[in-house]
Formats: C-alpha cells, structure tokens, sequence
C-alpha cells in the first residue's frame, strides 16, 4: 500500500522570506513540478495575492481560490485545480487574497485558517505527498498563517548584496510561531537562487550564507538562467518549457536533495 510511504501524511512547506524578488514563485512552481516528476502528489498553495504561481502554472480560471479557502471554507474539490503537470495541483490566488489580512483581523483563529484548511480530513483523499506554500514579499498574517500550517520553510535567498539582510527578521518571527503556535516548525533549508558562478558576488553570497548558516544551506545552487525566467510568460514550471535547461536540471537536483533529507525513495 502507498500508505507505507507516507504514514504521517503530507510534508507541508512554507517557501518565504519577505524580500521581493529572490525566487520564492519560481522555486515553489519548478520544485513542486520536479517532485511532482518523480511520481509524486504535490499540490500548490497560492498565497500571495500577485497569483504568480497561478499564473505560471497556467490558471485562468480563478472563481474559487485560497480566498474562499480561508475566509468562506469553501469546499477544497472547488479551490484545488490540476495543473498540466501529472500529478500537480494548485489552489490559486488573486488580488482579493490583499484584503483577506485586514478582514481577518477580528477573527479569533485568524492565523490558524490555513492549518485547519489544510488539516481537515477531506484533504486525506487527495493523498498529497508535499504541499508546497508560495507566501507573499511579507511576513504579515497570510505568511504566519503558512508558517503555522507548515512543518518547514524553505527559504530562497538570492544571489544578490543585502540577500542576509532582512534574514534575522524571518528567523524572529520563525521563533515566534514557534512559540505561539507551531513549535514544531523545522527550517528546511536556504537555497541560492540567481546563482552565477562568474560572478564575485554570487560566490561572496554563498561564502556568507555557509559561515553563517551552515547545513541549512542546500548543495544545490539554483544558476541564473533566462530560460527560468521565460517559461512563466508560457504559463509552464521550466521543467516542462525547456526540460534540459540548466535552470531545470538545477530544480530536479533539489528535489532530489530534499527527498534525500526526508528519506523518501523517489519512484
Ligand atoms: N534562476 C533564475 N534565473 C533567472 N531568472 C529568475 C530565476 N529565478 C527567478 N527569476 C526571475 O526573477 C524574478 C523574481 O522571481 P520570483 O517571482 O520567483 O520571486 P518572488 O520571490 O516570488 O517575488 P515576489 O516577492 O514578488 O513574490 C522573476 O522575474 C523570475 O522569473
Ligand atoms: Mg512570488
């Protein structure tokens, strides 16, 4: 029975950091379809209110999206679409999901929503192996709500100067769920994106965040490379829009590296 595979469920992962920019959307779309490749059930998070990953997994229709999820319970077999990837699955977002941290700021569960979304026994059905949460350029309630229905965050940290800055803020309000809310919450790991090893400051980047951070930085590197940065505009993860590009090879590398932190055999 697949059943032995997964015995405790879904590996839910928060992909944030509130800087803008540093590859959060393309890191949650390319590694949720390299995971998805290897046969596994994989479902998307939109929860950022730019509907990027929606976007770059190609949904147009957006009727019933993490909106209604969060704030109407909307049933999940009406918020979760398939993709054109096997095996992948998103609930998308649009722009209402902005005013969704102000409305909620009455609500007494406010920064449980997603965890009860996600946690409800409907959701079993589905059999997802990850959920992969793409937050918003913020640490505001949508991110907390990630962060407290997640076991991890995966955090991209771009290639660029300032990529450290702004990373203790992150970690701070990491150990603050923790201690509110979710004191299990794991850092799963930081992974450079927009990686050019050319370049003096990319290889500087990197220096820093290894002394720093340690073992939580993954191996894999995520390198610059344009055909990442098309493949939105034809609404497909890279992996699908050019298979052999660097940039996809570079996300099936860190799924596999992942899968070999949590010990799972890839099919
Ligand atoms: N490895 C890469 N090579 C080239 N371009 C990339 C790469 N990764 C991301 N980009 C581009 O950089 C821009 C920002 O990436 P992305 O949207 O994933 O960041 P983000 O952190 O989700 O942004 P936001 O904070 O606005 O949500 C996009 O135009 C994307 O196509
Ligand atoms: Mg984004």
């Amino acid at each position: 029975m697949s059943d032995l595979s997964r015995p405790t469920g879904p590996r839910i992962i928060a992909v944030a950091n509130q800087k803008g920019g540093v590859g959060k959307t393309t890191t949650a779309i390319n590694l949720a379809a390299a995971l998805a490749e290897t046969g596994l059930r994989v479902l998307v998070v939109d929860l950022d209110p730019q509907g990027n990953a929606s976007t770059g997994l190609g949904i147009e229709d957006r009727d019933v999206t993490t909106y209604e999820l969060l704030v109407d319970d909307a049933p999940l077999n009406a918020v979760i679409q398939e993709t054109s990837i096997p095996g992948l699955s998103i609930v998308p977002a649009t722009v209402d999901l902005s005013s969704a941290d102000i409305e909620l700021m009455a609500n007494e569960k406010r920064s449980f929503l997603l965890h009860d979304a996600l946690r409800q026994t409907a959701m079993d059905s589905f059999a997802w192996d990850y959920i992969l949460i793409d937050c918003p350029p913020s640490l505001n309630l949508l991110t907390v709500n990630a962060m407290v229905a997640a076991h991890s965050v995966l955090v991209p940290l771009q290639s660029e100067f300032f990529a450290l800055e702004g990373l203790s803020q992150l970690m701070l309000t990491i150990r603050e769920v923790r201690q509110a809310a979710n004191p299990d919450l794991r850092i799963e790991g930081v992974v450079l994106t927009m990686y050019d090893k050319r370049n003096n400051l990319s290889q500087q980047v990197e220096k820093d965040a290894r002394d720093n951070l340690g073992e939580l930085v993954f191996e894999t590197r995520i390198p610059r490379n344009v055909r990442v940065s098309e493949a939105p505009s034809f609404a497909l993860p890279v992996l699908s829009y050019d298979p052999n590009s660097l940039g996809a090879i570079a996300y099936r590398d860190l799924a596999a590296e992942l899968l070999k932190k949590h010990n799972k055999i890839a099919a």
